[in-house]
């Protein structure tokens, strides 16, 4: 089913998923553009597509946006998709496409379009790949020098900008951006916003993917809902910094360039070196912004996740409750509190080595504290596993605090310029994991931790962003380019915890970085979860929730019932409930009848954790926190639908809810009884909802319904 296709004679090449295709077009070896991005056509239906016409009038129609890696060069004038500079300060890249190979692969088929600088040893292969039971497009770009050190050839090349592709939008009546923005303790804020004439650029410089943007947008014709019309997304699959920008012309079409690195960052490309982008994922979807969540959903398990058979477990992480104040007598009480509700993975939290008794001091120095843990780790560890528990730790490998052994032994380990400050957040730099010794020390201590411990689950943190990135000795040397520092950190990033899982294959690893700031489809190839936010209020969780599930799947949403406790503790759990279930309150503090009540709801939640988080999702009813919403999971035959209405007379209270996904012919039953109900009926007259919910603020519920054989 997915595929690529060559017609030579009219040189098209067309890539297809199940449901779309994607199709190029070379009207001259320097004239390649995009035919289609949409539903699926047939090859005569192909056939009969037809390319932009080449004007030439002096203020004419550009064609970059229709090009697959527009360049800076010739008569363009849009965003370029890569930049260089040849030596002699030649900015003009002209391209010329030299060669096509096809290869079946596992799964899928891949097609590689070669092409090289007329006069320049560059040569820029554009990659695409199309996987079976995903209408994912997978694109990036490898750019190689071809010169030959010591020849004329053989002089640097200066790459300012090399994203992993472009995509042409089809023309629509109007544009319309989905995108999220949001901040600490405020992320995944969904943002729904006409696309104008111009060029609306997302961007994180930090570093990382972000707090404030996410590496992915979708763009619809402005009328799509929830439930009808095409969508088309595009994400990037990077934790680094990134760019991504949409652009409008004025006469018409519109397309989105994406792509690692941000604007005025420049990489050096040696004779013989290539320099490969991470990939940008494009999905066309029909049937609303909610089969795009699914489809990128559907997505992220089959082609991204490490193990996505797997379902996670239901852990339990004392930040919340105690912060740094731990020791192992106090993580051996909560440990035992916290299995006798039924938790399932226990994770000590920051402030267990080194002289990290507050954020000031110790990050770096990963040897248990003394005083906290006499014996060390392994006493800890050992009582969590009898006690039923596995065992997690909090890790942040890539920071370091001044006030700790590491810094006083290596100065020169931070990102630093001369003569400039190293300025502090949260009391710590950064240390620079593109160099190879920093990325072995990490590896080290690491390996000796995960293995000497049993320890299966990291948390891997990064609390804060990159500044003053600067790498002296690549500065130095003559050749180097300390640039380069913004890509290999996170490629060494990447790289440990390849490593890490390579050497411990019952590892699992989540993602953090000061809440959500480190969660995109390149992390989660090699993660199991991701810690969604530091805002663990139930209320606000709701928006966050909702915009993380966009594009990312329950079963990587850590969400954790605390003691931000302006809901009640049931409310809070059905909204932990809808991700990944984790506890992070002080159970010292809870009465018996909360655990009770958390006893309850966890072991609720391990009877529908298969379907939340390998289920099909729907958003239901109103935006979160506006009158009614609901979250539904489909799976197999098993519907778990939360319901909740933080405010009472606040918005609309419906007696129904209208199902979604269901089989209309089938025959539906609560699990707690009550009477069978067609499919058809639950989704066009809806679930009965008003007895289910208690009256009042902060209602909310669990149904469970069973498709009948
Ligand atoms: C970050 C994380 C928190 C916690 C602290 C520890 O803020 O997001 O969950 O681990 O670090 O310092």
């Amino acid at each position: 089913m997915a595929c690529v296709v060559v017609d030579r004679e009219r040189r098209v090449w067309t890539l297809s998923t199940e449901h779309t295709t994607y199709a190029l077009h070379a009207a001259g070896d320097d004239k390649l553009v995009q035919l289609h991005w949409g539903a699926r056509l047939t090859s005569a239906e192909t056939a009969r597509l037809t390319g932009p016409p080449f004007t030439t009038a002096p203020y004419g129609l550009p064609l970059d946006l229709e090009e697959p890696l527009p360049v800076d060069g010739g008569l363009r004038w849009g965003v370029p998709s890569l930049q260089v500079t040849f030596p002699g300060g030649v900015r003009s890249l002209e391209l010329v496409l030299t060669g096509d190979e096809v290869v079946q692969e596992d799964g899928g088929a891949r097609l590689d379009l070669v092409l090289a600088d007329r006069h320049f040893p560059l040569r820029v292969v554009l990659h695409h790949r199309v996987h079976e039971g995903s209408d994912v497009i997978e694109r990036w770009v490898t750019l190689r020098h071809t010169g030959t050190e010591g020849e004329p050839s053989g002089e640097p090349v200066l790459v300012h900008r090399a994203d992993s592709g472009n995509w042409l939008l089809p023309e629509l009546t109007d544009y319309r951006c989905s995108s999220i923005t949001g901040a600490w303790a405020a992320e995944t804020q969904l943002q729904r916003v006409p696309l104008p004439a111009g060029e609306f650029t997302l961007t994180s410089r930090h570093g990382l993917t972000g707090h404030h943007a996410n590496p992915w947008i979708m763009v619809d014709d402005g009328t799509a809902t929830e439930e009808h019309g095409e969508v088309w997304s595009v994400a990037l699959a990077w934790s680094g910094t990134w760019r991504l920008t949409a652009q409008r012309r004025f006469e018409g079409r519109a397309a989105v360039t994406a792509g690692f690195g941000h604007d005025g960052v420049t990489w050096r490309l040696a004779p013989g070196e290539e320099l490969s982008t991470p990939p940008v994922l494009g999905l066309h979807t029909d049937g609303g912004f909610g089969a795009a969540s699914r489809a990128w959903h559907r997505h992220g398990r089959a082609r991204v996740l490490p193990h996505p058979a797997e379902t996670r477990p239901v852990l339990y992480n004392s930040w919340e409750a105690v912060e740094f104040d731990i020791d192992e007598a106090g993580q051996i009480a909560l440990a035992q509190k916290a299995a006798d509700l039924g938790v399932e993975l226990f994770v000590m939290d920051d402030g267990w080595f080194g002289g990290r008794t507050d954020s000031t001091a110790g990050l770096g120095d990963w040897w248990p504290n003394p005083e906290r843990f006499p014996h060390g780790l392994r006493p800890l560890a050992d009582k969590v596993r009898t006690l039923g528990m596995e065992f997690g730790v909090w890790v942040e490998p890539e920071m370091v605090n001044p006030d700790s052994e590491l810094y006083r032994a290596h100065p020169d380990w931070v990102l630093h310029h001369p003569h400039r400050r190293r300025d502090e957040l949260r009391t710590q730099l950064v240390l620079n994991f593109a160099r190879d010794d920093v990325r072995e020390w990490a590896f080290g201590w690491l390996d000796r931790l995960v293995g000497d411990h049993g320890v299966t689950f990291l948390k891997w943190d990064m609390n804060r962003a990159l500044s003053q990135a600067g790498w002296p000795e690549r500065a130095r040397s003559g050749d180097g380019d300390q640039d380069r520092l913004w890509i290999d950190h996170t490629r060494n990033v990447y790289a440990v915890m390849d490593r890490l899982r390579a050497r411990h294959p019952a590892l699992r690893i989540e993602s953090c970085a000061g809440g959500g700031g480190r969660v995109d489809f390149g992390v989660l190839a090699r993660t199991d979860e991701v810690w969604t936010s530091d805002n663990t209020d139930a209320f606000h969780r709701q928006s966050i929730q909702h915009g993380f599930s966009q594009v990312y799947p329950a079963g990587v949403m850590a969400a954790w019932v605390t003691d931000a406790a302006r809901a009640p503790l049931e409310y809070r759990f059905h909204v932990a409930m809808a991700g990944v279930l984790g506890i992070g309150g002080d159970l010292n503090a809870w009465t018996p009848q909360q655990l009770d009540t958390a006893r309850r709801l966890v072991a609720e939640y391990q009877g529908i954790r298969t379907v939340v988080q390998h289920g099909e999702q729907y958003r239901l009813g109103a935006e979160p926190g506006r009158g009614l919403s609901a979250v539904q999971y489909v799976h197999g035959d098993e519907v778990a639908l939360l319901l909740y209405r933080p405010g009472a007379g606040v918005g609309p209270s419906p007696g129904v809810l209208r199902l979604a996904g269901l089989d209309p012919d089938a025959r539906y039953r609560e699990d707690d009884g009550g009477p069978d109900l067609s499919g058809r009926t639950l989704m066009r007259a809806g679930l009965p909802i008003r007895d289910r919910l208690p009256a009042g603020d902060w209602a909310s519920a669990l149904v469970r319904l069973r498709r009948l054989p």
